[in-house]
């Protein structure tokens, strides 16, 4: 058994942590070093059974729930509810191999240097990975992790039907992850997430450790624009109801939109299709998706009124008729301060430079946050290029964030009370009230 100061030198191994990112990046892997593992697909499957595999080799207890989360727990000196760390392995289909997957993982090197160093925590310990985090083929995103916290019933995330038409029960079941542990589940004693940055702004500041504090509100819409099909080549402009001009037009104010509303207002259009997608037909129907997200709330519903104004305006204008879909709508999320408290201080006494910021994306840690005290840490993103196969984290930026995580979690499950463990003095959020 480690004495304290044994535990405080304990250091992850970069070498293990490289070869296994790069390993689960080779499985799906796509021209230009990233990976495709959209969720549930044959290759998240594949990507599933490869990180089962190594939480087994490394003898935790390996448990799937009803939405296929997976959760290895390495036992404590004592029961109750585990101290948790994680993320999600499923990617964008031109995903980098790092988003998610480094947070797992770095928390599978921290569970294998525990075991070599024959350290037994006081409180469990847990290494998660949350399905369907990214959205991109089942909205919302951070879908395990909602279903989980109980923000989702377990049905109607089964009924979500995907960009593909596939049905996520279904194709649960169909990669063998529809597991049998009941979901909302156990809330853990505490949550934190490794995750590269994936926006410039570590690397602007030098580089270094950054101290989570929330993560921005995200709304998704789908917008469904019918028109008339119609000749491209006798059809004047004023007989024209032109779908794919009101989706153009839409973009264009987005964009717009964000500049004026300045701050961290940020807008994308993500999907379009046309239809019929022909080059001599005007567009009858379009299909676009309108991303926005701010760490202001109210700043955020300004957007979503005023895109919605336009949206009436242009199919007035045009003659056409425009349907909104929501497809996820997260408020912004403040992550527990004796978390960013106790990141900050591990990651300066490691001796990195440490900023604190909020998270541009979407984590599962904000949707953890509504059930126990969670925080983040991030490693820059070279670049701050994410979503993409050029994603890059040095090798010596990636073992930085994964020291600061196994100390992080030693100091959780180890210390007298897990920080927040006064939560509800200080007024926790809805999802916490019901559950406790
Ligand atoms: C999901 O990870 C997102 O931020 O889009
Ligand atoms: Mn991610
Ligand atoms: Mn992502």
């Amino acid at each position: 058994m480690a004495t304290t100061d044994e535990r405080r030198r304990l250091r992850v191994r970069p070498d293990r942590l490289l070869a296994r990112l790069r390993e689960l990046g080779s499985v799906g892997a796509i021209p230009g070093g990233g990976c495709s593992r959209l969720a549930l697909s044959d290759d998240d499957r594949a990507g599933r059974d490869l990180v089962v595999t190594w939480m087994r080799d490394l003898g935790l207890d390996v448990t799937v729930d009803a939405v296929g989360n997976v959760f290895a727990v390495r036992t404590g000196r004592e029961g109750g509810p585990p101290v948790m760390c994680g993320s999600h392995i499923d990617t964008v289909a031109t995903g980098g191999i790092y988003d998610g997957n480094f947070g797992v993982l770095s928390g599978l090197e921290v569970m294998e240097v525990l075991a070599e160093a024959g350290v037994v925590t006081r409180r469990p310990l847990a290494v998660a990975f949350f399905t369907d985090e990214e959205g991109a083929r089942f909205a919302p995103d951070m879908l395990g992790s909602l279903v989980y916290v109980g923000g989702m019933a377990l049905e109607a995330a089964h009924d979500i039907v995907g960009i593909d038409g596939g049905r996520l029960g279904t194709e649960l079941d169909r990669i063998g992850y529809l597991g049998s542990v009941p979901c909302p589940g156990l809330p853990p004693a505490a949550y934190v997430e490794l995750h590269i940055e994936q926006g410039p702004v570590l690397e602007a500041a030098g580089g270094g450790i950054g101290a989570v504090t929330g993560v921005q509100g995200i709304s998704w819409q789908e917008v469904t624009v019918v028109g008339q099909p119609n000749h491209a080549g006798t059809t004047p402009l004023s007989y024209r109801h032109d779908a794919g001009y009101v989706a153009a037009a839409t973009t264009v104010f987005a964009r717009e939109l964000a500049r004026e509303l300045g701050g961290d207002q940020v807008a994308t259009v993500g999907r379009l299709s046309l239809h019929p997608d022909l080059v001599n037909v005007v567009p009858g129907r379009a299909v676009f998706t309108v991303d926005l997200r701010n760490t202001d709330e109210a700043v955020l519903q300004q957007a979503e009124a005023r895109l919605a104004d336009e949206l009436d305006r242009l199919a007035r204008a045009e003659g056409v008729t425009v349907e909104r879909r929501t497809l996820a709508r997260f408020e912004p999320v403040e992550f527990d301060p004796h978390v960013v408290d106790l990141v900050e201080r591990t990651a300066a006494s490691l001796g990195n430079r440490v900023r604190r910021l909020p998270s541009g994306a979407g984590h599962d840690a904000q949707m953890l946050a509504r059930v126990c005290p969670a925080g983040m840490i991030f490693v820059p993103s070279a670049g701050g290029i994410s979503h993409n196969p050029a994603e890059h984290t040095d090798p010596e930026d990636l073992a930085a964030g994964a020291d600061v995580l196994l100390q992080v979690l030693l100091a959780l499950a180890d210390g007298d009370d897990p920080p927040g463990a006064d939560r509800s003095r200080d007024g926790a959020g809805p999802a916490a009230e019901e559950r406790r």
